[in-house]
């Protein structure tokens, strides 16, 4: 692992933690203005504060084809998606000023690439589909047809949606220090915290200092739990059972895109900025419907040297309870059969918590699922 030398802990992703935070520029208001939509914000707030570390901007062309067709950018570092700004047409000047969806000014576009670029060749590299159905390639295809691309600097940003839980890469990074923390592993999530989850996360823990629960509050899909009742869920689970002094709970301000093994590596790339050793993934990490297979995610590893990544995976196999061992455990541990495994699907568990009923305590503690069912109410 190469350290970084200040905080002992994990360098950031190509060495330096970006900053594009800056002033307001004096001459704000003669400059044209580009839109941003929700995604292309949590992205603007991730570039922002370094968890998008060694991206200072919005990528150009040579970066783009580089991250489709190998996982890289053009200087060899591993870079699994892009992060892109879509326009209708070419700005006219070399400094454009970037708003949110309300109008707001919160950022300067320095413009030195403006590109046509192919959806169904995205679609296929970052998704490994071009199913209109699939939520990523949806939002793709619904995009203006150019990228305009620079680095930004950035000086406001609307309030984040969870003050207390919002903490950037450098604070993160603080955060552990201060503890005497080193190796700490990252948990992703867009979902409440399920016995699952729970028991990798404590597992994981078993093995480091500490423990970043770092649940992905950007835009999800419609029928995902929203991320004021996830973040409900999360507090009385910490509350009651886990040791608060080896657990960090705060917010990865990014928007979910659904790309499975692709996005997988681009969560563990952003948790390693955000200073984590370790990164979970479990099944399906970061999937949706049957696009990916059940390990996709994990496999994907494979195609990289391990000292490129520098943060290291800790996989699970799918997780469960079962009742003749009595406790959580996988295929990896456990031999009985599957009659003995407590396996709701999300559907019959949506049923059940909008009925008002308790999911039984091997699928989620009770304190979680009485917030999700006064939430279905
Ligand atoms: S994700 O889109 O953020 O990946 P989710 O919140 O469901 O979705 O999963 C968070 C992490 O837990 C992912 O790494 C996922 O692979 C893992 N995971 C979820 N459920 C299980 C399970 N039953 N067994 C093993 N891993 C799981």
């Amino acid at each position: 692992m190469i350290v970084d030398t200040e905080t002992r802990l994990i360098a950031p992703h190509g060495g330096v933690l970006v900053d594009r935070t800056g002033e307001r520029p004096d001459d704000l208001d003669a400059l044209e203005r580009i839109s941003l939509t929700s995604r292309e914000l949590s992205d603007l707030e991730l570039l922002a504060g370094g968890a998008l570390s060694p991206l200072e901007g919005f990528m150009g062309r040579h970066d783009y084809e580089s991250v489709l067709e190998s996982m890289r950018l053009v200087n060899g570092l591993p870079w699994a998606l892009p992060v892109c700004l879509a326009v209708v047409e070419a700005p006219r000047a070399d400094r454009v000023a970037l708003v949110d969806p309300s109008g707001a000014p919160v950022a300067v576009l320095e413009v030195d690439d403006v590109y046509e670029y192919d959806k169904e060749r995205e679609a296929q590299q970052a998704f490994r589909t071009t199913d209109v159905a699939h939520p990523g390639v949806r939002r793709l295809y619904d995009q203006s047809p150019l990228y305009v691309a620079g680095r930004v600097t950035v000086f406001d940003l609307p309030g984040a949606a969870f003050p207390e839980l919002a903490k950037t890469p450098a604070e993160t990074r603080a955060e552990f220090s201060a503890r005497g923390w080193r190796r700490v592993v990252g948990f992703q999530t867009r979902n409440p915290i399920h016995r699952a989850h729970e028991y990798l996360t404590k597992v994981a823990l078993e093995t480091v200092d500490g423990l970043l629960i770092h649940p992905l509050v950007g835009d999800t899909k419609s029928d995902d739990v929203p991320a004021a009742t996830r973040v409900e869920c999360y507090r009385v689970l910490l509350d009651g059972y886990y040791p608060s002094d080896r657990v960090v709970l705060s917010a990865f301000p990014a928007a979910m895109r659904y790309a499975g093994p692709r996005e997988a590596i681009w969560h563990a790339i952003c948790r390693k900025n955000y200073g984590c050793s370790h990164f979970i993934v479990g099944r399906d990490h970061a999937g949706v419907g049957d696009y990916y297979g059940t390990y996709d995610a994990q496999l994907v590893f494979d195609e990289f040297e391990a000292h490129e990544l520098d943060i290291e995976p800790m996989f699970f196999e799918h997780s469960f309870w079962c009742r003749t061992c009595g406790s959580m455990a996988s295929a990896k541990t456990c031999p009985h059969d599957r009659e003995q495994h407590v396996f709701l699907s999300g559907t019959k568990v949506r049923e059940m918590l909008g009925n008002g009923e308790l999911p039984p305590v091997e699928f989620s503690r009770p304190e979680v699922a009485r917030v999700l069912i006064d939430a279905y109410r």
